[in-house]
C-alpha cells in the first residue's frame, strides 16, 4: 500500500469513535459557523445605531455630530462614528487592528457603561476633556487614517478652497509641513472640548 494508500486508510479508520472523515467535515462546517457568527458580531458592532442609541453616555457627543457638517450637509453624505472611531484598512494587518480595537476598546467601553464610570451628564462632562485627548491621540497616531478613507489629496479641488486652505493644504502635499488632519481639524463632529481649568491649590 502506497502513501495515498495510507492516507485513505487513516481517513476511514475511527479515531475512537468517528472517522478523520466526519472530523474534518464536521470541523469544517463548526469552523464556517464559527466565522459566520464572528463576522455576523463585527457587523453588527459596527452600527452606529448601538453608540447613538445604545448608550446615554454618548448623548451628548451624538447630539453635537447631527448638527455637525459630519451629521448633516448639504451633499447628504454622512460619516457616522464608525466611519470616524473604527480602523477599517482593508489589508490583514488592518483587520487585525479592526479586531483588537474592538476587542480593547468595545470591551473598556462596555466595562464603564456597566460600572456607570459616566453615567451622568456631570461626570461625561468632567472627563470629556481627557477622553478628547486619548481619541486624538489615536487619530494622531494613525495620521488621520479613518478621515482619508473619505477625504483624498488627490480629489480636493482646491482652487474651489479658500486661500488659507489653500496654502496649508498644498504645504502638506508636498511634504514641507508634517501634520495630518487632525492636526488641523480638531472639533469636526462635536464640540472641541475645553482644556478644564486648572485648580485653584488648596488653601491651608
Ligand atoms: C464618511 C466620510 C467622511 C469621513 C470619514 C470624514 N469626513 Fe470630513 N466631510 C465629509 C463630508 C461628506 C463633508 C461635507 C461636505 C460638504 O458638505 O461640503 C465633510 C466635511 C469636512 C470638512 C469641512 C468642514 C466645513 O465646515 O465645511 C472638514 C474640515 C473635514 N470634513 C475634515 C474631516 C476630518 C478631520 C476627518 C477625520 C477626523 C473627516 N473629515 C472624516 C465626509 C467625511
Ligand atoms: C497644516 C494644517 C492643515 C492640515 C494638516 C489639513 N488642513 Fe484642511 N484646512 C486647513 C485650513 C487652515 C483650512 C481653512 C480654514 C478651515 O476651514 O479650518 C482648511 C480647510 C479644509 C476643508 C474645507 C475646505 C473648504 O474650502 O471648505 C476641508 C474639507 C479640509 N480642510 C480637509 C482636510 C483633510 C481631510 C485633511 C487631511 C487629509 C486636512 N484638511 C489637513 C488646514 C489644514
Ligand atoms: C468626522 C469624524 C467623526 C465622527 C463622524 C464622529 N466622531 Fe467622535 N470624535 C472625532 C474626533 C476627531 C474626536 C476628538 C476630539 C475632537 O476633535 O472633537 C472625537 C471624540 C469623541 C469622543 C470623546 C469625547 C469628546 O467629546 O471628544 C466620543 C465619546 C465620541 N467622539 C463619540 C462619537 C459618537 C458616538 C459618534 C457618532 C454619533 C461620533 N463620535 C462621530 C471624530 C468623529
Amino acid at each position: 500500500m502506497g502513501f495515498i494508500g495510507n492516507m485513505w486508510e487513516a481517513f476511514k479508520r475511527p479515531s475512537i469513535k468517528y472517522s478523520l472523515g466526519i472530523l474534518l467535515v464536521g470541523g469544517f462546517v463548526a469552523g464556517v459557523m464559527f466565522f459566520a457568527s464572528f463576522h455576523f458580531v463585527m457587523t453588527a458592532s459596527n452600527d452606529p445605531r448601538l453608540c447613538m442609541d445604545g448608550c446615554h453616555e454618548m448623548k451628548t457627543v451624538t447630539e453635537e455630530w447631527k448638527k455637525s457638517v459630519h451629521g448633516y450637509n448639504r451633499v447628504g453624505v454622512a460619516a457616522t462614528c464608525p466611519d470616524c472611531h473604527v480602523p477599517h484598512d482593508k489589508d490583514i494587518p488592518g483587520w487585525f487592528e479592526k479586531v483588537y480595537f474592538k476587542v480593547t476598546i468595545g470591551v473598556k467601553d462596555i466595562w464603564h457603561h456597566t460600572i456607570g464610570t459616566y453615567n451622568t451628564e456631570e461626570k461625561f462632562e468632567a472627563a470629556r476633556y481627557e477622553l478628547a485627548q486619548i481619541v486624538t491621540e489615536r487619530f494622531k497616531r494613525r495620521g488621520s487614517k479613518e478621515c482619508m478613507f473619505c477625504h483624498k489629496f488627490e480629489t480636493m479641488d482646491l482652487e474651489k478652497q479658500d486661500k488659507k486652505a489653500v496654502s496649508k493644504h498644498k504645504s502638506v502635499i508636498d511634504g514641507s509641513t508634517k501634520k495630518s488632519c487632525i492636526d488641523c481639524h480638531a472639533g469636526v463632529a462635536h464640540e472641541e472640548p475645553k482644556e478644564p481649568e486648572a485648580k485653584e491649590p488648596e488653601k491651608k
